[in-house]
C-alpha cells in the first residue's frame, strides 16, 4: 500500500498549447499545424472548463508553478494567456512568486511582444533557439534563421523583469565540435542563468527516423558533453539534471517538482498530469487531437502507479536531480518510500551505480542513468 496525502504534495500547472507553423521532422510532441481563426477561444474555453471540472484534484492546494508549453504557445494571442492567468489570480490559486514559464519560437520575439506577456503575468521566457549557426538550423530544418536566434537571445536577455532560459540541441547531423562550442560561447556572452541542453533523440513517428541520417559517432558526442561543461562550469552554470544547467538559484521550479515527484495538473491536449488522491497516485492523459478535447475536456486515459510499479515510477524522476536527494529531503517533500525501495537502493550502492547515502547515482551511474534506473524495475 502507498501510503499518501493527497494535500501535501506541492502542485503544478502545465497548459498545452499544440499549435505549430510547421512540424519539425525530429518534433514527437502533441502539435497541430492547421489553426484557424477562432480556434484560440475555443480551445480558451475547454482550457477553463477543464480547470472548473479539476477541482477534486486540486483540493486546498494552490499552484507552485505554471508552465504555458507547445507546441508554439507563441503562437497564440496573448489575451488569451492574459484571460487564463487572469482566472487563475482570481480564484487564488496561484502561490506567492508563482513562476509562470511561456515557451516562444525564435521568430516570434520582439521587444512588443515581450513586454505584452510581461504585462499579462509572465515571468520567465524559454526560448526555443536550438543552434545560432544556421547550418545546424538548416540541419533539423527549423523555420528559423540564424539571425533570429541572435535577435531572440538579445531581446531576452535586455529584459531584466523576467528569467531567460533557452534551449540547443546536440548531437545534430554534421554538427561539428567547433559548432557547438560556439553556440555555447555566444549563449554565455548573455545575460541568461539557465540552459536546456538536449542531445537530439531520433524518436519513431517522426520523419527522422524514416531517414538515414549521418548522425555524430559517439565518440563525438562524448566530446560534446566533455566540452560543453567545461564551458558552461567556467561561466558558473551547473547540471542540476539531466539536460539543464543553470546558475545558482535559476533552476526551474517547475521542471524540478516533475523531478522531485510532485504533483502536476496537465490542461489542454495531450496534456499529462500526476495527481495524488486519497485512494491512489495516477497519471492522466487529455486526448490528443484539439477537436476531440474541445468537445471532451475531461476525459483522460488513466493509469495507476501500483505499489509493484512505484518504485520505478519514483527512480525514473527521483535520479535525475544531479545532487541526489537525502532521505531527509525525500521525507520533508512528503515522498513515500517503500521498503523494496530501500533494498533496491542497496543493490545499486553494491553496483557501484548508487552513493551510500540517501539517493543519488554516482558519475558511473548518472552516465549510464537508465541501468541505474532499472534496479528500480
Ligand atoms: C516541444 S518544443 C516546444 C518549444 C518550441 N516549439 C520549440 O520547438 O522551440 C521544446 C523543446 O524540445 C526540444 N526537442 C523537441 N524534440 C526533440 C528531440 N527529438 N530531440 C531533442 N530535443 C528535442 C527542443 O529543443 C525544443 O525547444
Ligand atoms: S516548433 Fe517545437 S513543438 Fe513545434 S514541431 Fe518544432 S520542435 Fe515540435
Amino acid at each position: 500500500m502507498i501510503k499518501i496525502d493527497p494535500n501535501k504534495s506541492p502542485l503544478s500547472l502545465y497548459i498545452h498549447f499544440p499549435w505549430c507553423e510547421k512540424k519539425c521532422p525530429y518534433c514527437d510532441f502533441n502539435i497541430e499545424v492547421n489553426k484557424k481563426d477562432g480556434d484560440e477561444e475555443l480551445l480558451l474555453k475547454a482550457i477553463i472548463k477543464d480547470l472548473d471540472q479539476s477541482s477534486h484534484y486540486i483540493n486546498d492546494r494552490k499552484f507552485a508553478s505554471v508552465y504555458f508549453g507547445g507546441g508554439t504557445p507563441s503562437l497564440v494571442s496573448v489575451k488569451i494567456i492574459e484571460q487564463l492567468i487572469s482566472k487563475l489570480t482570481n480564484e487564488e490559486l496561484l502561490q506567492d512568486k508563482c513562476e509562470i514559464s511561456f515557451e516562444l519560437n525564435p521568430k516570434e520575439v520582439s521587444e512588443d511582444y515581450l513586454n505584452d506577456l510581461v504585462d499579462a503575468g509572465i515571468n520567465r521566457v524559454s526560448i526555443g533557439i536550438q543552434s545560432f549557426d544556421q547550418k545546424t538550423l538548416t540541419s533539423l530544418e527549423r523555420n528559423h534563421k540564424s539571425e533570429d536566434s541572435f535577435n531572440a537571445i538579445k531581446l531576452a536577455s535586455n529584459m531584466k523583469s523576467v528569467n531567460t532560459t533557452i534551449d540547443l540541441i546536440y548531437g545534430i547531423m554534421d554538427q561539428n565540435l567547433d559548432s557547438l562550442t560556439k553556440d555555447l560561447k555566444i549563449f554565455c556572452d548573455y545575460d541568461i542563468d539557465h540552459l536546456s541542453l538536449y542531445q537530439l533523440t531520433i524518436e519513431p513517428n517522426t520523419i527522422f527516423y524514416k531517414k538515414e541520417l549521418r548522425l555524430p559517432s559517439e565518440h563525438l558526442v562524448e566530446s560534446m558533453e566533455f566540452e560543453a561543461k567545461n564551458i558552461l562550469n567556467k561561466n558558473q552554470l551547473f547540471q542540476y539534471e539531466v539536460s539543464s544547467w543553470a546558475r545558482n538559484g535559476s533552476q526551474s521550479k517547475h521542471n524540478m517538482n516533475y523531478w522531485m515527484y510532485g504533483d502536476y495538473l496537465g490542461l489542454g491536449p495531450g496534456a499529462h498530469s500526476k495527481v495524488t488522491t486519497k485512494d491512489n497516485i495516477k497519471r492522466m492523459v487529455k486526448l490528443k487531437k484539439v477537436a476531440s478535447y474541445i468537445l471532451d475536456p475531461s476525459k483522460t486515459v488513466d493509469t495507476i502507479i501500483t505499489p509493484e510499479g512505484y518504485d520505478l515510477d519514483l527512480a525514473m524522476n527521483l535520479l535525475r536531480v544531479k545532487s541526489g536527494l537525502s532521505f531527509d529531503e525525500i521525507k520533508n517533500n512528503n515522498i513515500f518510500i517503500q521498503d523494496s525501495f530501500v533494498e533496491k537502493i542497496e543493490k545499486g550502492i553494491k553496483a557501484n551505480l548508487l552513493e551510500r547515502d540517501g539517493l543519488k547515482a554516482t558519475d558511473m551511474g548518472y552516465k549510464f542513468l537508465n541501468d541505474t534506473v532499472n534496479i528500480f524495475n
